[in-house]
């Protein structure tokens, strides 16, 4: 999927050599005859601002990211402002960097796909102004992203993956179990009724004081949580999965939370240590917390797929679960949906790490999937809003909680 050195070369000496065509309709604005159409991507829907150059072929031209993640970690948390104005500040050199790195005009581009929804209001805001103004000077159609569905298609970039696939997105602002059955085309058979995955990970690593830990102080919540976890004991803290007797796959991490949060008051008043200050067993807090919630995200996960089964749902040739977001990244999560995945019969596919996260890359393959498929391609001067909040796809939350499917117990021995 990368090109080579040389292939960059040939690509971008072919582009050299086509004539230039200027517009050509909708979708079609191309460097000539024969040539991968080449989509820009940018994403600024919560703390990263990404952008790429991906062509229809799924090479990865150019792209740069700039992270904010030292700033809001220093601040506790994103402060929607500082994001927004951390954006204002890069998104143009981002832009540009990419642009660059892929050796390609502007004028080269046979669209922009930008994210619009969902995410913090005032970051969408500052990516969907900068590519109106971009696609208006350059006469470029526009591609508005659902940034979860480009979340839920980047393992597409990777290695081939058809239609439909169950998909388990994790991140900081969501989790939700869908149904991809095309391009613009999910099934929502559960999502969280209270906060996400990485936004308990993040808030219990907070509680914890991770950023004092001189082995966390430069990680997210997450990551430090995952880190630590490694050398200590899940046993010692058996923390209840939550959500035990609801049998759908909706989730809810938020009285987890509180579990942790009152054992860490219980450990600071017997180690007689001040809030604020790291417990000695904090390994093992990480450890049990982090257990929690890959066996909560199975459990879901075991219930929608025997739901796709019932209901054939999943192709039975190589019926596909694919887990991707933020949290996706952690390896011992991943091993827990290994389990349900071999004990159900599904093939598990998780990008690397680098494509779990946000980046431009996933919203220019989005754009690229719109483009050949020719959905969504809007005319430069359209007139397009960004949306704070936005469903994924057609709620089958209801019908999944009425079919109230018992899930065998599997044993969750993750090494
Ligand atoms: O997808 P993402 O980059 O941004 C959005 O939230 O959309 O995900 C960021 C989240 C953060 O909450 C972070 O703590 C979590 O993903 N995360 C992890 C790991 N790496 C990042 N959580 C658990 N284990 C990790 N290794
Ligand atoms: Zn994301």
């Amino acid at each position: 999927m990368f090109p080579s050195k040389a292939n960059k070369l040939i690509l971008r000496l072919g582009l050299l050599f086509k004539r230039w065509h200027g517009d050509v309709g909708m979708g079609k604005r191309s460097t000539g005859s024969g040539s991968s159409r080449l989509v820009l991507g940018i994403e600024t829907s919560c703390d990263d601002t990404g952008a790429a150059v991906v062509s229809e072929t799924g090479a990865i031209l150019g792209e740069s990211l700039h992270s904010q993640k030292e700033v809001h970690l220093r601040t506790g948390g994103i402060v929607p402002i500082v994001a927004q104005q951390l954006h204002r500040e890069h998104i143009e050199r981002v832009v540009q960097e990419a642009l660059e790195r892929s050796g390609l005009d502007p004028r080269q581009l046979s669209a922009v796909a930008t994210t619009v929804k969902p995410g913090l209001g005032l970051s969408l805001g500052v990516g969907l102004e900068f590519s109106r103004s971009f696609v208006r000077r350059h006469r470029t159609p526009f591609i508005p992203i659902h940034h979860m569905e480009a979340h839920a298609l980047t393992v597409r970039l990777l290695q081939p993956v058809s239609f439909p696939f169950l998909v388990l997105l994790v991140s900081g602002g969501h989790s939700l179990l869908a149904v991809a059955r095309s391009v613009d085309d999910f099934l929502l058979l559960g999502h969280t009724l209270d906060e996400a995955p990485g936004e308990t990970l993040d808030k219990v690593a907070r509680r914890l004081s991770l950023a004092k830990h001189p082995r966390c102080s430069t990680l997210s919540g997450g990551q430090g949580i995952e880190l630590l976890a490694q050398d200590g004991d899940r046993l010692r803290f058996p923390f209840k999965t939550p959500m035990g007797q609801t049998y759908d796959c909706c989730f809810s991490f938020a009285g987890l939370r509180t579990q942790v949060n009152m054992t860490i008051e219980k450990k600071e008043a017997e180690e007689g240590i001040e809030r604020g200050t790291l417990l000695s067993c904090v390994n093992d807090l990480a450890a049990a917390t982090q257990h929690a919630v890959a066996c909560h995200l199975a459990k879901r996960t075991h219930r929608a797929i025997l739901f796709c089964k019932e209901n054939r749902l999943l192709p039975s040739l190589e019926p596909t679960l694919v887990l991707s977001g933020g949290v996706a990244s952690n390896q011992y999560i991943r091993k827990a949906l290994g389990i349900i995945a071999e004990a159900t019969g599904l093939r598990l596919l998780c990008p690397p790490a680098k494509f779990c996260t946000d980046n431009g890359v996933m919203i220019a393959w989005n754009g690229v999937e719109r483009l050949k498929e020719g959905k969504g391609i809007l005319s430069p001067d359209a007139d397009v809003s960004y949306e704070p909040k936005a469903p994924l796809g057609i709620d089958l939350t209801s019908r999944v909680k009425a079919a109230a499917i018992r899930v065998p117990s599997i044993r969750m021995k993750i090494s």
